[in-house]
Order: C-alpha cells, then sequence, then structure tokens
C-alpha cells in the first residue's frame, strides 16, 4: 500500500488524519494557510518533513483563494501581499521544533518574491507549482537516503526506531522507515523494533502501521524495555528521525531518542539518525539553542479521554529532547553518511 500523507485533490490539500490512526483511516481537507496551520498544530500532519510539505501548500492555498476573492478589488495588490503575511506568520506560528516548517516557508518567499510583479493569479499558480515540487523532492530525497542508510545495515539487522519517522512523517517512504524500506528493497532481512514513544504513541499507532501494511517484520515495545533489548543482544542498531539537527551535530528529536542514544552507547550498538539537509540548520549553534516544544499536560495524564494520573498531580510535557552529537554514529543524508557528526564535516556536508 501505497501511503499518501499529503495529497493535491480537488484543488485542496487533503491530508491522513494521524490522530485517529490505526483505529480508522481517513483524509482531512484544507482550503487555507490558516486551516493547513491548525492541522499542523493539531497534529493532523506532524513530523518534520510532512510539516514542511503541507506548510508550503498552505502558502500555496491562501495565494489560490486571495488572487480569486480580490479578484475585483482595486486594491488588490496591496490585499493581496498583506494577506499573505498573515498566512506565512499564522503558519510559522503553529509548531516551534521541527526546522523543517520555517525551510520551507522561507524557500516559498523566496519563490514569491522571484514572481512578486506578476499578477496574483500567477503568482499562485507559481507557488503551487513549488509545493507540488517540494513534495516530489522529499520522496525523491527519502529514497536517496534509504540507500545510504540501507547499506549500514547488515542482513538479519534487527533494528530499534523511536516515534515515527516514516512515510507518514514525510511525503512518501520516509527518513529512519525509509532506510528499513530501502533495506528491504535491496533484498535484505531485517527486522524492526519499535518503541510505543509516549505521550502520543507515534511508534505504537504509526511506526507498528506502516510495518504492519508492508510486512516488515515489527516488534512493539514500550519505551523502557529497549534497556533490557539491548542488555540482552536484542539490537544491532538504532535509526530515528530529527526534527533538527544543530550546527556541531547536536540532534533535536521526538522525547525519549536521548534515553535511547545513551543506552545504544553503553551497550556498543550504532546510533544513526536519518536526516535530510533540509532538517540542518546551521544557525543554531548547538543543542541547546533548539526550541523544544512543550505540549498538553492533557497527553501525559492518560490518553485521549481517559485519565490514569491523580488529579492535581503537576505534569511536564516536553515533546522533543537533544541527543549530544557525541552519541551520534552517524547522520544518513541524502549526500551520504557523515560519521561522527560535528561542526566541521557538517558544514563541508552543507557546502559540498
Ligand atoms: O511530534 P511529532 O510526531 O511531529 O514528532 C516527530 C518526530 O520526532 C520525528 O522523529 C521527526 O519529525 C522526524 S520525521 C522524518
Amino acid at each position: 500500500m501505497k501511503i499518501e500523507t499529503l495529497r493535491w485533490f480537488n484543488n485542496r490539500l487533503e491530508m491522513i488524519d494521524q490522530r485517529i490512526l490505526p483505529a480508522a483511516f481517513e483524509y482531512l481537507s484544507y482550503d487555507s494557510a490558516a486551516s493547513v496551520a491548525e492541522g499542523i498544530r493539531s497534529m493532523v500532519v506532524r513530523g518534520a518533513p510532512a510539516i514542511g510539505v503541507a506548510a508550503a501548500y498552505g502558502v500555496a492555498l491562501d495565494a489560490l483563494r486571495l488572487s480569486f476573492v480580490l479578484r475585483q478589488a482595486q486594491d488588490e495588490r496591496i490585499e493581496f501581499d498583506k494577506d499573505m503575511e498573515t498566512g506565512f506568520t499564522v503558519l510559522a506560528a503553529s509548531r516551534p521544533t521541527a526546522v523543517n516548517l520555517f525551510w520551507a516557508l522561507q524557500r516559498m518567499r523566496k519563490v514569491w518574491e522571484g514572481v512578486a510583479a506578476q499578477t496574483p493569479q500567477q503568482i499562485a499558480q507559481r507557488l503551487l507549482a513549488e509545493a507540488h515540487e517540494m513534495l516530489a523532492e522529499d520522496i525523491r530525497i527519502n529514497k536517496a537516503m534509504g540507500a545510504n542508510g540501507a547499506a549500514l545495515l547488515k542482513d538479519g539487522a534487527r533494528v530499534l526506531t523511536h516515534c515515527n519517522a516514516g512515510a507518514l512523517a514525510t511525503a512518501g517512504w520516509g527518513t529512519a522507515l525509509g532506510v528499513f524500506r530501502s533495506a528491504v528493497e535491496a533484498g535484505k532481512k531485517i527486522s524492526v523494533i519499535a518503541d510505543e514513544t509516549r505521550p502520543f504513541l507515534q511508534g505504537a499507532r504509526l511506526t507498528a502501521w506502516e510495518m504492519v501494511q508492508e510486512n516488515i517484520p515489527v516488534t512493539l515495545i514500550t519505551d523502557n524495555m529497549a534497556g533490557y533489548m539491548m542488555a540482552h543482544g536484542e539490537v544491532d542498531a538504532v535509526v530515528v528521525g530529527t526534527d533538527r539537527v544543530a550546527a556541531n551535530g547536536d540532534v533535536a528529536n521526538k522525547i525519549g531518542t536521548y534515553m535511547v542514544a545513551v543506552l545504544a552507547r553503553r551497550h556498543n550498538i550504532p546510533f544513526y539518525v536519518a536526516c535530510p539537509l533540509s532538517t540542518i540548520d546551521l544557525s543554531v549553534a548547538s543543542g541547546k539553542d533548539i526550541p523544544i516544544e512543550e505540549r498538553s499536560v492533557d497527553e501525559v495524564k492518560g490518553f485521549r479521554d481517559f485519565h490514569w494520573a491523580a488529579e492535581g498531580v503537576k505534569i511536564r510535557n516536553p515533546a522533543f529532547d537533544v541527543t549530544p552529537a557525541e552519541l551520534v554514529t552517524g547522520l544518513i543524508t541524502e549526500k551520504g553518511v557523515v560519521l561522527g557528526p560535528d561542526v566541521h564535516n557538517i558544514k563541508k556536508l552543507m557546502s559540498s
């Protein structure tokens, strides 16, 4: 089954509602930047590259909508520019950690600036074409990354992953799960261990579902079982995705990733991060400067409407953590694998 996380249909963006997977599989439809921003904020779509592509469509949708609404207005141009800016602002405020969101908005802004002298209708068509290109490009990049990562896994490897860095977190194929898909495509028999990934359960709900759809052997564990599995020699490698990599190689990813990286080092297990170049942010020197999203305490209290935590207890819910570069065996990128990432080899990678 080909998973189309985002698709263009009837002049609307459609996105799989990831909040209800795997119990139900449904698309929701979006027609403006504000509605797409709400889809990102509420986790209909999540995962760094998927958020970026969604935001690009959000910009294009607003351009299309505004070019239609303002067609008759005298001061069409001023209104168009002003309302487009509002769309950018709303999208940028939807989630703070994944840099792909800001990367995508910047790219769309550049395209807009390049055609600013044209009519709103022409601008809208150009922005839509760019969003389509970003979707197709994301899948191409994931496949290149997948091939580079697959070469690192031996036949029969048992690979642990955290969160969901799959087709659902991208435009398709996935980053970490893309490595697994590419390994299987190359004829390797690998099996996956999926951390359930409290509190939002991206591992149990999404990674497990994707792997089951693909017939890739997968075993689900709770997050606190990873140490047990490693200590018993049941993990050969770890591959995770990332939301932002700092200039020095520090990696922000789903909360709990740091814990897995520390355990992997303790047990001499390679810890790889599948990372498209769009996720590397040279403007932040180290992981300390990466903004970490704090989400609603309700997610920790229980799941959906069922709460098991004691009423009145103080709760924290940081959604991401930072794994220091020294714990990362290698960054798997579309341009190749960077072993022992640091400020020098990352700079070289980005300028090559
Ligand atoms: O809160 P989420 O579900 O958006 O977090 C997603 C992750 O942490 C992924 O591992 C990361 O975005 C990489 S996705 C290819």
